[in-house]
């Protein structure tokens, strides 16, 4: 604690974990295997990412079976598994043995993840089918709106994270400042009671320093913006500019913090 009786230790380091997805939403559009994400991880990791985030989806629209065992390969980063609660995804991800697998609600219509797993009422489900994750030494983590109790329901069920959706945050300029407090909320709330915050979706160079200044959320994961803005910068120097843009934020917030 410093003088003021401030928790200083509450930050952090922040990490950046790049979502590959749509390295290969890419390829698949004309088959082949060109832009790999494969290669791309390896760039995304020289360009300062800290982890590597990949969704399996059940229709397999972007990734496939074979890139996530290849990229579990090439990569010592950690991997972060999004995945749905199905038993066929916790069987590929005991077998693939990431570092975390990030649960996340799917349906086939949507163009992305459009909301959070609603983890209150469904604990039971939920503790069955992804205790066999947890038995494997695979961190386990919920996506979720920025809501208190699918936080207690998270800890309740052994989720060792919760990620907060900050989808809303970002695409409702009118509302922003609201979800930004409801975030901020849920985030002091997870670590409170001692779950690991992490946020994500939709952010972008714009967006991100609110987001890297809340002390409790440890890392953030990030895709779409930045391949799309790679086409203009390259991979490797958008993943740089993002981590000086969260880094410089975080650090103003600590230096704030401390004062
Ligand atoms: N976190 C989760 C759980 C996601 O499902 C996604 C999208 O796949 C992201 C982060 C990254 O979102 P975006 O691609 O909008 O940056």
């Amino acid at each position: 604690m410093n003088d003021e009786g401030i928790l200083l230790h509450q930050f952090k380091p922040l990490r950046l974990g790049v979502n590959i997805d749509h390295v290969a939403t890419l390829r698949n559009a004309r088959g082949g295997v060109h832009p790999d994400p494969v290669a791309a991880a390896m760039l995304a990791i020289k360009g300062g990412a800290d982890g590597i985030t990949a969704h399996l989806r059940e229709d397999r629209r972007h990734i496939r079976d074979d890139d996530i065992a290849a990229i579990r390969q090439a990569i010592d980063a950690p991997l972060n598994f999004e995945m749905a609660a199905t038993d066929e995804m916790v069987a590929i991800a005991i077998k693939t043995k990431p570092n975390a697998a990030c649960i996340v609600p799917e349906r086939r219509e949507e163009v992305t993840t459009e909301g959070g797993l609603a983890v209150v009422g469904h604990e039971d489900r939920l503790a069955d089918m992804l205790g066999p994750l947890k038995q494997a030494g695979i961190r386990l983590s919920l996506f979720i709106e920025a809501n208190p109790a699918d936080i207690d329901a998270a800890k309740a069920i052994g989720a060792d994270i919760v990620e907060l959706h900050t989808g809303r945050y970002c695409h409702d300029a009118a509302g922003r400042l609201a979800e930004l407090a409801r975030i901020e909320n849920a985030a002091r709330h997870s670590w409170s009671i001692g779950i690991e915050t992490h946020a994500g979706h939709g952010l972008g160079f714009n967006t991100v320093g609110a987001i890297a200044a809340i002390a409790e959320i440890e890392e953030l994961n990030i895709g779409h913006f930045l391949i799309g803005e790679s086409v203009f910068c390259g991979l490797e120097a958008t993943i740089a500019k993002m981590r000086r843009v969260m880094d410089a934020a975080r650090t103003d917030a600590q230096k704030r913090t401390i004062r």
